[in-house]
């Protein structure tokens, strides 16, 4: 939520920013601006919209001369998306300026205060407080005011700063939104993400909640709230920019789709070694494994739904009793937890305000907690007692679906684990799902080559009113992901229901041609949801149905159908949900929707 970048360097900074920008656009782009400090002191240009009508607007960047600056793509909380609450914003005589990602939880009862001391406010932002605040502690020392301000400010902050004092000089503060330090060569910058730095550094610095970061064109120096010098070692980004690019692709995520199988193998293979199940990130033997009696999976959005499938593959392999919980539920809900507890929070980002919340409230009850984290290096994955990387590189589409594919894999290994270590498995079954693993790369590699055949049936719905998704079991998981997958980014409506329950309510929503997605991989309910399929065709609907290869029976009940491959019942998840995304996103395309950048959306939700 929000991307921040600044530069100080050899160079120009307005196209550094502007390029920086646009590889974090995909955190919100609702409006965006930029503040450069040139011989004329600080100019600022924002506008309200994408990054491309301020990249226009300043003719590339060129209308900002200087070589120190900040920027700012935002996703709007307090204020209207509009040129006044965009980013950045200026103290009262625009001598400090300052980008934001992140929520000041308290800026009202600070904007009151410094209302009573004669300062006046013109945005409706948090931000602006996080300025002016800036403003009543300076005192001609940039590092003592920002100390200052953090000891005032409640919730969560990302800040790039420019002080008119201090030409050449960048500022950055961070608490519990993200914030890296790139070292470039005559030059160093920060963001939000290590995409926004790759063209100019691999080096980047991690920096650590509450530190402090200093920069100028050769220098980088760190400081904790107490001012004082901290030493830290950089960390090289093993990925290439080319991985955060489209290669030719129409959108990311049709590029991210395709990289499915790579990403599924590259999160699968290290952990598979002489035919057993190595979790080295696990960190627990045997013996601390059958010491675990319950495990809770949390997570948000499609993450969480992996968290569904997942609690059938715990249970259903290791026996182990499994609970599944939205992030934003479990952290009020006052779970019962205990040592012979695993809290699982699964996280792409890692930054997820919920996810983290989730992960703070478990480990303040001394409970074991396990990060399965996409994102090097984000909170989730440092706070965390132990994390296990899923290997998809970066995700830049909006919807999520490679790091979705990686979570699958992720949860499987940990279940498989679970099963030996507890023996719940004969040796020769565990191989059996050991081989089955090894064939998902090829398996997805295979399902998209529908690509065509999908397409053209999506292009036959683009003016559907509702659209809904129905499966038993782990078919209703893979029906959650399906009908959000559609709904996020066509804008069409879509619900998805255990396919028992449509006749408690929903099924009263069916009309002449409602679509009726069916998933049946599930093959001793495949009757059970059959019948439910002739429940909505008697009342109109049309029947598309996703269900293993074998299962012709299908194609009486069902008007189109789409075949997987077979795996055994535990992983069909990871082969079912391609057609599904697939879908969701040729419908997007075929009604011109922006695919990568949904309305009202963004990647990291770093708010409550
Ligand atoms: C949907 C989507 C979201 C995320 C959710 C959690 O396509 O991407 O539902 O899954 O916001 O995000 P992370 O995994 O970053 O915690």
């Amino acid at each position: 939520m929000c991307g921040i970048v600044g530069y100080v360097g050899e160079n120009q900074a307005a196209p550094i920013l502007l390029d920086g920008l646009y590889k974090l656009e995909y955190r919100g782009y609702d409006s965006a601006g930029i503040a450069v400090y040139g011989e004329e002191g600080i100019k600022v240009a924002k506008a309200r919209g994408r990054l491309k009508i301020l990249d226009e607007m300043t003719h590339g960047g060129a209308m900002l001369p200087g070589t120190a600056g900040i920027g700012h793509t935002r996703w709007a909380t307090h204020g209207a998306p509009n040129d006044v609450n965009a980013h950045p914003h200026f103290n009262r005589d625009e001598s400090i300026v300052v980008v934001h990602n992140g929520i000041i939880e308290n800026y009202l009862k600070l904007k009151k205060k410094l209302e009573g001391k004669g300062y006046q406010f013109c945005s409706e932002t948090d931000t602006e407080v996080v300025a002016q605040l800036l403003d009543y502690y300076y005192d001609g020392d940039p590092l003592k005011a920002i100390t200052k301000i953090m000891h005032r400010m409640e919730g969560s902050y990302a800040l790039g700063i420019l002080f008119k004092d201090h030409p050449g000089t960048v500022y950055a503060v961070r608490k519990d939104s993200p914030l890296i330090v790139g070292h470039g060569q005559g030059g160093n910058l920060i963001a939000s993400d290590v995409p926004a730095v790759l063209k100019y550094t691999r080096s980047v610095y991690f920096i650590e909640n509450e530190e402090i970061a200093k920069l100028t064109k050769d220098d980088i120096t760190f400081y904790n709230i107490d001012e004082e010098v901290l030493v830290k070692e950089p960390s090289e980004i093993g990925w290439d920019i080319s991985a955060a690019e489209k290669g030719g692709y129409e959108h990311f995520m049709l590029k991210e789709i395709y990289e499915q199988p790579k990403a599924i193998a590259d999160t699968l293979n290290p952990r598979l070694k002489d035919g057993r199940i190595v979790i080295e990130e696990l960190k627990m033997d045997d013996e601390e494994i059958r010491q675990i009696h319950k495990i809770f999976i949390v997570a948000c959005g499609s993450a969480y739904h992996t968290g569904v499938t997942s609690k059938y593959v715990f249970e259903g392999l290791a026996r182990i009793p499994t609970e599944v919980d939205l992030a934003s539920e479990f952290r009020y809900r006052n779970p019962i937890l205990d040592e012979h507890t695993l809290v699982v929070i699964i996280s792409q980002s890692g930054e997820t305000a919920d996810s983290l919340a989730a992960l703070r409230l478990a480990k303040s009850q001394g409970v074991r907690t396990l990060g399965i984290v996409n994102v090097v290096g984000s909170s989730i994955a440092r706070e965390a007692d132990n994390v296990m990387y899923t290997w998809a590189g970066p995700e830049i589409a909006v919807a999520t679906t490679k790091a979705y594919s990686t979570q699958l894999i992720a949860q499987y290994l940990l279940a498989l684990k679970f099963a030996q270590a507890r023996r719940m498995l004969p040796e020769e079954e565990l191989a059996g799902y050991i081989a089955d693993l090894r064939k998902i790369p090829d398996q997805v590699e295979m399902v998209l080559g529908n690509k065509e055949k999908i397409q053209k049936f999506a292009n036959r719905y683009l003016a559907a009113k509702d659209i809904f998704f129905i499966g038993r079991g782990i078919d209703y998981a893979i029906s959650m992901e399906g009908s959000l997958k559609l709904k996020e980014i066509s804008y069409i409506h879509s619900d998805a229901y255990a396919a028992g329950e449509l006749k408690h309510g929903t099924i009263s929503l069916i009309e002449e041609g409602t679509l009726v997605v069916a998933v049946l991989t599930q093959a001793e309910l495949y009757k059970k949801t059959i019948s439910n399929m002739v429940e909505v065709r008697s009342r109109g609907a049309f029947v598309m149905a996703v269900t293993n290869s074998g299962n012709q029976e299908v194609e009486k009940t069902a008007d189109f159908v789409i075949y997987i491959p077979e795996t055994n019942r535990y992983f069909t998840n990871s082969l079912a949900i391609i057609p599904l995304q697939m879908f969701g996103y040729y419908v997007a395309l075929g009604k011109g929707c922006d695919v990568d950048k949904p309305r009202n959306l963004a990647k990291s939700v770093t708010v409550e």
